[in-house]
């Protein structure tokens, strides 16, 4: 196959759910990175001037897809179309389904050779009840219990598949939960650290359904956005693996980030009620060894927890000017 373009307006990057929490920065990053017309956003919305270059697409309709791919000349692939964990339990055929078929449909498309590069995310949901707790390693017992965890697992494997047959050229990382101001999660567990800063400033006060105690793995927006975008542009045999790789940055109970927000916001007060969210959170592990992406192709996050919190309440704080 020809080497990779530079991404162009002739060559473009695809972001296929870029009106989500990941896809909305993502895609920011790359067009400062590449130029505005170097990456098509493209999502279910029908299109909105402020989209830029736009294409409504539906992950799910694997002609449309090829279409624009062929159509645009496009490349490199990021696919970002998931129902999260706490969704997928509401909606377990939902979820499967939409999972792992719009995953099929990218694949399909690099095996036939219509993309050189696809990014494809997993997650800490990946792991469950019986993984390490602490410092969860790259290799080890995993039987995630969730539908969204079940699928991620699943599509880690296809992933690595893919590439052993197919020489399909897919990269992916097992996200904790991710901070971010710019568009807010939908459907996850760990969605309750975006919740709270929103709170925070509208309230002061937040209630959370997880219990105080609950340790995950969580992780600054613009170190993900970093790594994703670090991994997409390692020379292949940088990628040894090609499941997917831990990633991991910070880890925290809702009680210690409840802390920080109320040392930096004086009277900010939470309380606890635990909801179904709960038993998912407890299935996962409470910290995540990166050994590996930190050795392979170089991932270091910046953010420590003070860090995270400052950024966060300095750009959402405009928002809620009128409040509190
Ligand atoms: N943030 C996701 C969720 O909570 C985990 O990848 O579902």
């Amino acid at each position: 196959m020809s080497p990779l373009h530079t991404p162009s307006k002739e060559h473009p990057i695809l972001v296929l759910g870029s009106l989500g929490q990941i896809g909305t920065d993502l895609v920011e990053t790359l067009r400062n990175r590449y130029g505005a017309e170097a990456v098509i956003s493209s999502d279910k919305k029908p299109l909105r001037p402020e989209y830029g270059r736009y294409i409504q697409l539906d992950a799910l309709d694997a002609a449309g897809l090829e279409a624009v791919i062929e159509r645009e000349g496009v490349e490199q692939f990021y696919h970002l179309v998931a129902l999260l964990s706490a969704t997928a339990e509401k909606f377990p055929d939902r979820g499967w389904d939409l999972n792992m078929r719009s995953l099929f449909i990218a694949l399909e498309l690099a095996k036939n050779g219509k993309l050189k590069r696809l990014f494809w995310p997993s997650s800490i949901a990946a792991f469950g009840p019986n993984s390490p707790k602490t410092d969860c390693p790259q290799y080890t017992v995993m039987d995630p219990s969730t539908v969204y965890g079940i699928s991620k697992l699943s599509g880690e494997l296809w992933c690595d598949y893919y590439h052993r047959q197919y020489g399909v050229d897919v990269r992916s990382v097992r996200y904790p939960g991710l901070i971010s101001w710019k568009a807010e999660p939908g459907g996850g567990t760990t969605d309750y650290a975006v919740e709270i800063f929103h709170e925070a400033l509208k309230t002061n006060h937040y209630t959370c359904f997880l219990g105080p105690d609950t340790r995950l793995p969580m992780m600054y927006m613009d170190d993900a956005i970093d790594s994703t975008i670090r991994i997409m542009e390692a020379p292949s045999e940088q990628v040894r693996i090609r499941t997917s790789y831990n990633l991991s940055a910070i880890a925290f109970t809702p009680a210690e980030l409840a802390a920080e927000i109320a040392r930096q916001r004086p009277g900010f007060a939470i309380d606890y009620r635990p909801d179904f969210r709960q038993q998912i959170a407890d299935g996962w592990p409470s910290s995540i060894s990166d050994e590996a992406a930190r050795r392979d192709w170089g991932h270091k996050p910046r953010f420590g927890m003070a860090e995270m919190v400052t950024d966060m309440l300095e750009h959402l704080r405009p928002r809620y000017r009128s409040g509190i």
